[in-house]
């Protein structure tokens, strides 16, 4: 069935594999990530949001080329960057060679969840691409790997048309999940972003 712009419901399905590929294939940078001034003014409003200077473990899934994980990289111990997409690894690999404690894996999620706790997960532009069904089991997954006063920071475009959600039913269904708290709410006429603490 056709989706429409603002859809209460998540999509059925996720976006396949084979469709990020192919975005890769036709432009090594298939959002323009390193150019647009709403990413890099996105980018910027992560950065400042996140509530402290320095964390110890770090997530990021749905990396892409990695300009937020080079961001990020100086302000952890440790970051695992993972994206489905071998082509963009390798950028993302690239893009933060010059970090040590920085590694940058593919893997394919819900499936493909690391083990261990984390400090800090940041998922930016990656929640709308995923079925309902995928969304549930991915965020039941960070949520059982987030350390106890860990920050969740997920962050995406308000409005998405085709066969995705939206970003600002991403956020709501973020919003809703029990056991969390809201510490950061930012929504303007681009992105929505939040910052998220589990409840104690
Ligand atoms: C819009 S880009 C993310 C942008 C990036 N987070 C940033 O802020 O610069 C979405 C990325 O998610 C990846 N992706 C999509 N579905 C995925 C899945 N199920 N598992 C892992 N990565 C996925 C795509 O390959 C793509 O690189």
């Amino acid at each position: 069935m056709t989706r429409v712009q603002g859809d209460p419901s998540p999509p059925d399905r996720s976006v396949s594999l084979d469709h990020f590929i192919g975005m890769y294939e036709a432009k090594a940078d298939p959002w323009d990530n390193a150019t647009k001034w709403s990413d890099q003014r996105k980018y910027a409003v992560t950065m400042a949001s996140l509530l402290r200077s320095h964390y110890g473990r770090a997530y990021e899934p749905g990396c892409a080329v990695g300009h937020l994980t080079r961001l990020l990289a100086p302000r952890c111990d440790e970051l695992l960057a993972v994206d489905a997409v071998p082509d963009a690894v390798r950028q993302a690999s690239a893009a933060v060679s010059e970090f040590p404690h920085v590694t940058v894996a593919r893997a394919i999620l819900p499936a493909d969840l690391p083990d261990g706790t984390f400090d800090l997960i940041v998922i930016g532009d990656l929640l709308y691409y995923l079925s309902g069904d995928d969304l549930d089991e991915l965020l039941a997954g960070l949520l059982a790997r987030l350390a106890p006063d860990g920050e969740l920071v997920a962050v995406h475009y308000r409005d998405r048309s085709g066969a995705v959600w939206d970003g600002a039913h991403v956020h709501d269904a973020l919003a809703a999940l029990r056991g969390l708290e809201r510490l950061v709410h930012h929504d303007d006429e681009w992105f929505v972003l939040d910052v998220l603490k589990l409840r104690r």
